[in-house]
C-alpha cells in the first residue's frame, strides 16, 4: 500500500520524505488555508520534495473553469495530480484530463456507486473519506471493502486512495482490505511507528548494554 501524506506543511513533508516511506502528497483547499501560503507556490515546493503524485484541487464548480484551473496547476510540475470533486462537472473534467494523460484524483467520495462512476470516468485515484463517513454514523471501512469488490469485479485500474484517515486502525484496515493508497496527516503516519513494547524493549537493552561497559564505535 502506498503512503501519501495529507498536508500542505512542507516541513512535515520533508521530514517524512526523509524516511523513504512517502509515495505522494494530497492537499485540499482547507489544508492550503491552514498553511497560510500561496496555493501555487506551496504546490510547486511540494513537487520539488516528492517525486510521486501531488494532488492539487480545483475550486471551480463548472467543467470549463475546472479545465482552466487544471491547465494552470498541471504546468507546475509533471507530478501534479489534479483533484476534482465527485460531481457531474468534476467527472467530465476527469474524463477530459485523463484522456490527455494527466493524473486525476476524484475526491469527496462517500458511496460505492460514486466510486463506480469515477472509475468509469477513468480516474487515476478515487478518494473515499472514511473518517467523515464514520463521523456521520456510516462505516468508512465497509465503504472501502465495497469499492475494492466492485473495482476487482471489473478490473478497473483506478486506485483506491483511502482519505480522511484519523487513526492507525484506519491504516491497518485499509491494508487488510487491499486499498492501493492511504493518505493521512503526519501525526497519524508518525503514530504508526509507536509501540509501548518497542520503547520498553529499547530501554531494557540499553540498560543491559551499559552494564557491559562496551562501546561499538
Ligand atoms: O484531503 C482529504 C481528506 O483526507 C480530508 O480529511 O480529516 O478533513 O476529513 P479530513
Amino acid at each position: 500500500m502506498k503512503f501519501f501524506v495529507d498536508t500542505a506543511d512542507t516541513n512535515e513533508i520533508r521530514d517524512l520524505a526523509a524516511t523513504g516511506l512517502l509515495d505522494g502528497v494530497t492537499t485540499n483547499p482547507s489544508l492550503i488555508h491552514k498553511s497560510g501560503r500561496k496555493f501555487l507556490e506551496v504546490v510547486e515546493e511540494i513537487c520539488g520534495i516528492v517525486d510521486g503524485p501531488v494532488s492539487a484541487e480545483v475550486v471551480a464548480l463548472d467543467h470549463e473553469t475546472m479545465m482552466k484551473e487544471a491547465a494552470v496547476l498541471r504546468k507546475i510540475a509533471d507530478n501534479v495530480c489534479i483533484k476534482v470533486p465527485l460531481t457531474i462537472d468534476g467527472l467530465k473534467t476527469c474524463k477530459a484530463l485523463t484522456g490527455e494523460g494527466v493524473m486525476v484524483n476524484v475526491t469527496l467520495c462517500f458511496s460505492a456507486n460514486q466510486a463506480l462512476l469515477a472509475a468509469k470516468a477513468g480516474a487515476t485515484f478515487i478518494s473515499p473519506f472514511v473518517g467523515r463517513h464514520d463521523d456521520n454514523g456510516f462505516d468508512g471501512m465497509k465503504l472501502i471493502e465495497d469499492i475494492r469488490l466492485i473495482y476487482d469485479n471489473y478490473a478497473f485500474a483506478t486506485e483506491i486512495l483511502v482519505a480522511s484517515v484519523r487513526h492507525p486502525i484506519h491504516v491497518l484496515e485499509s491494508a487488510k482490505i487491499g486499498a492501493d493508497v492511504m493518505t493521512a496527516p503526519p501525526s497519524v503516519i508518525k503514530a504508526l511507528f509507536n509501540h509501548v513494547l518497542t520503547e520498553k524493549g529499547i530501554a531494557g537493552f540499553l540498560a543491559d548494554w551499559e552494564k557491559t561497559g562496551q562501546s561499538v564505535l
